[in-house]
């Protein structure tokens, strides 16, 4: 790996002999602006173990960081970039060794803490994962935040009864990170997974993830009543506001919707109908703050029976550090197909 450093204890603290590049947020008397910088380690938000940096990726928060449109971050400035995984390159902490390979997600990372959009970071050891055996670092990225929380809405489904038994799972913002990954993770688990696009031409490459069904987004028609006819036994949802108003109510008997994200809007209009006659749960997935015991199992599914088959078609773009500009540009207007991985080193 050769990241050039000195070791100057038995536990492996050290000195980096070089400046290291980072996409670093500011938001200052010149307003919230965004760029490339130098900086040294003693720089970063402190932690035991120094990692330095192979992969990101891009998720749809850090697209809201890194252009100002949402406010993620809670003090400034940091380098964003909410996932990375990399090399360790020092450790306070004897459980981490110069060289193991080491992942996170989450975890304060581009809110709380310098994030993975740098050559180098500082991981608190508590949050640190070990790479599970059954995956590279680059797939790890691949699967990001977008696929840990993909399978930890999964994961909360079957904790609450859903079995493929019951009849198909519908998953919406299907093109986006957390949509085709969902898709993919639903196949492997042995569910039917439908999709809902807004992206009529991609149709194939949803049927190419392992959907049964695709139906574009513009073309739904919920009706007007509490409870419609039921077409799903549960739903994977990244889209909030309407969409998921709708799908409350055609939901089959003692279905699960696991609420992942807004990126059609933050509203939810229903009525109590949906739950005192078909008993459908309403599942909360929040992945930055996952507890560590599950989100060791959620990687464990992840890096094992639910790893995605076509992880090489969702994530088919690297970018640079130089490029997250326009990937984060494009990725808010809602015109990105599958996940980018950020390659640093
Ligand atoms: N809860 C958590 O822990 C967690 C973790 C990760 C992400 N999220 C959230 O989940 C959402 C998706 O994240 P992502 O990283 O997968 O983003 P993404 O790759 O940009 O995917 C979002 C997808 O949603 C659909 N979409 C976009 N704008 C829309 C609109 N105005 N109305 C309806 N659909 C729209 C598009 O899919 P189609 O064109 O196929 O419809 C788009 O590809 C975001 O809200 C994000 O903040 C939450």
């Amino acid at each position: 790996m050769g990241p050039g450093f000195r070791r100057d204890d038995e536990f492996g603290a050290m000195n980096v002999s070089e400046a290291f590049r980072a996409l670093r947020i500011h938001n200052d008397s010149t307003g919230y602006h965004t760029g490339i910088e130098s900086m040294q380690t003693d720089d970063l938000t402190p932690g035991e173990v120094l990692v330095k940096v192979a992969y990101s990726s891009i998720n749809y928060k850090d697209a809201l960081a890194g252009t100002g449109k949402g406010k993620i971050l809670r003090q400034f400035p940091l380098n964003g970039g909410i996932d990375l995984a990399g090399y360790v390159a020092a450790s306070t902490d004897p459980k981490f060794k110069e060289g193991d390979q080491v992942l996170c997600t989450g975890c304060g990372l581009s809110e709380t803490r310098d994030g993975g959009y740098a050559e180098y970071a500082r991981l608190e050891s508590k949050w640190t994962i070990p790479l599970p055996a059954g995956l590279t670092l680059r797939e790890s990225m691949a699967l990001g935040t977008a696929g840990f929380t993909a399978a930890l809405a999964l994961f909360q489904m079957t904790r609450n009864g859903q079995t493929p038994e019951m009849g198909p799972i519908v998953v919406t913002g299907a093109t986006g990170g957390v949509g085709s990954l969902a898709i993919d993770v639903l196949t492997r688990a042995g569910f039917e997974a439908h999709a809902i696009t807004g992206k009529l031409d991609h149709f194939d490459y949803l049927i190419g993830l392992g959907a049964h069904q695709c139906i574009a987004r513009k073309e739904l028609y919920w009706g007007q009543r509490p409870l419609e006819t039921a077409h799903w036994a549960g739903a994977i949802d990244s889209v909030g506001g309407d969409l998921l108003s709708g799908l409350t109510r055609v939901i089959k008997p003692y279905g699960n919707i696991a609420i992942c994200g807004n990126a059609g809007g933050i509203e939810l209009g229903t009525t109590v109908m949906p739950f005192i006659i078909r008993g459908l749960s309403l599942l909360g997935v929040g992945s930055a703050g996952t507890a560590r015991d599950i989100r060791d199992r959620i990687w464990e599914h992840l890096a094992g029976d639910w790893k995605p088959l076509h992880l090489d078609r969702i994530a088919n773009r690297d970018v640079t550090l130089d490029e997250l500009p326009g990937a984060f540009a494009t990725l808010l207007e809602g015109g990105a197909v599958g996940r980018s991985v950020v390659r640093i080193a």
